[in-house]
């Protein structure tokens, strides 16, 4: 007989400390029991950014307390879960060293199964925490640290359609909040601010984007947004438009390059009800959400979005991976090392550095 699974998630890959109790139902659906999320944005605020050993010293401060708050909230005991899941990459080593090496001690003492988790992975199961989706399924991963177009063809089974080839989305919306002094962290800080400027007075420019395929560059925007920065200093008018028409260039892009995807995603699966998926932290900008939700349904997709509490990092997310990981037997042994790099598509080529041509 099918029992019901029930996973605890543990996520340290970069500033946000968090755990989470997840249980799939007997159809296959998602419950969150609990999900917590530390986040240290007010640590690293006065920097400007994540400082490593800051965010790692923070993790093992929080950790133990963060995995009690998860199974407390889910009134579960550790004895009753069916197995631990924690993230071993892409991200800070010395970060994910810390709630990987705490979800194998849980693992290891309590006689459970674990799994090393792909931080990756885990953003693009995430919108199965709140909607039933059938694989195969385009993919839009836009987060701090990646931007990428994936065929998602199963749990543990990826095709790379296009990736950045500088600059991670997350990255230039960070960075264009500090050239711009809006504060940190910089994606929700640069919506904000949009929405008062005029998205139309500055045609910035927009890289590669009749050219290379479903592949992104952000650098030569993020170029042209510090030249223009430099000029208005603190013009607040001017900084509002800049803001506004950095985020409407990206929307352009994205669009652009989305619709790229359709086509090739349509000729790997040429099914009527393709569904398109976006995740990572970037999925929560509401503009970028209306503009992708219209160009898919001009294009015949289903848009689903993550939940907004599951754009970000989170631990559900990662205990729901372990969950399908498990299902298809993907267990780790408790030798299991983080990783820095780790990418979903092995055998996608690595698309950044000197001498890339596109
Ligand atoms: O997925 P995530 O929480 O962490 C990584 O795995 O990187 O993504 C964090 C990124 C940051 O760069 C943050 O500025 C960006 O997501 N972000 C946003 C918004 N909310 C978060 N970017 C644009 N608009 C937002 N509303
Ligand atoms: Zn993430």
């Amino acid at each position: 007989m099918r029992k019901k699974l029930i996973f605890l998630g543990i996520e340290t890959s970069c500033d946000e400390t968090a755990a989470s109790i997840v249980q799939e139902n007997l159809d296959g659906s998602a419950k969150v029991l609990s999900s917590i999320v530390s986040s240290q944005v007010k640590e690293h605020k006065k920097f400007g950014g994540v400082v490593p050993e800051l965010a790692a010293r923070s993790h093992i401060e929080n950790i133990d307390f963060i995995i009690s708050r998860a199974l407390k909230d889910a009134r579960i005991k550790l004895e009753k879960i069916d197995g631990v899941a924690a993230t071993a990459g892409p991200g800070l080593i010395v970060c994910l060293t810390v709630g990987l090496n705490v979800g194998k001690a849980l693992a290891g003492f309590s006689k459970k199964p674990f799994v090393a988790v792909n931080h990756l992975e885990g953003h693009a199961l995430s919108p199965a925490l709140s909607n039933k989706i059938k694989f195969p399924y385009l993919l839009l991963l836009i987060s701090g640290g990646h931007t990428q177009f994936l065929i998602v063809k199963d749990v543990d089974d990826y095709k790379q359609l296009g990736t950045t080839i500088d600059d991670a989305l997350g990255e230039a919306f960070d960075k264009t909040a500090k050239m711009l002094n809006l504060g940190y962290p910089g994606g929700p800080a640069v919506e904000k601010f949009a929405k008062q400027g005029d998205k139309n007075f500055y045609k910035l420019p927009e890289p590669i984007i009749n050219k290379a395929g479903c592949n992104l560059s952000f650098a030569g925007l993020k170029t042209a947004v510090l030249i223009q920065s430099k000029k208005i200093k603190e013009n607040k008018k001017l900084r509002l438009n800049l803001a506004a028409s950095f985020q409407e260039t990206i929307i352009k892009i994205l669009n652009k390059k989305t619709k790229v995807a359709f086509s090739e995603f349509k000729k790997f699966s040429n099914k009527k009800n393709n569904v398109f998926v976006v995740a990572g932290g970037v999925a929560a900008n509401q503009s970028i959400r209306k503009s992708l939700e219209e160009l898919s349904k001009k294009n015949n997709f289903k848009p689903i979005f993550s939940d907004l509490k599951f754009c970000g990092d989170n631990a559900a997310m990662i205990a729901w991976a372990g969950i399908q990981r498990f299902k298809r037997k993907l267990l780790n042994d408790l030798n299991v090392e983080p990783k820095s790099r780790w990418p979903l598509d092995k055998s996608a080529p690595y698309m950044k550095g000197p001498g890339l041509k596109l």
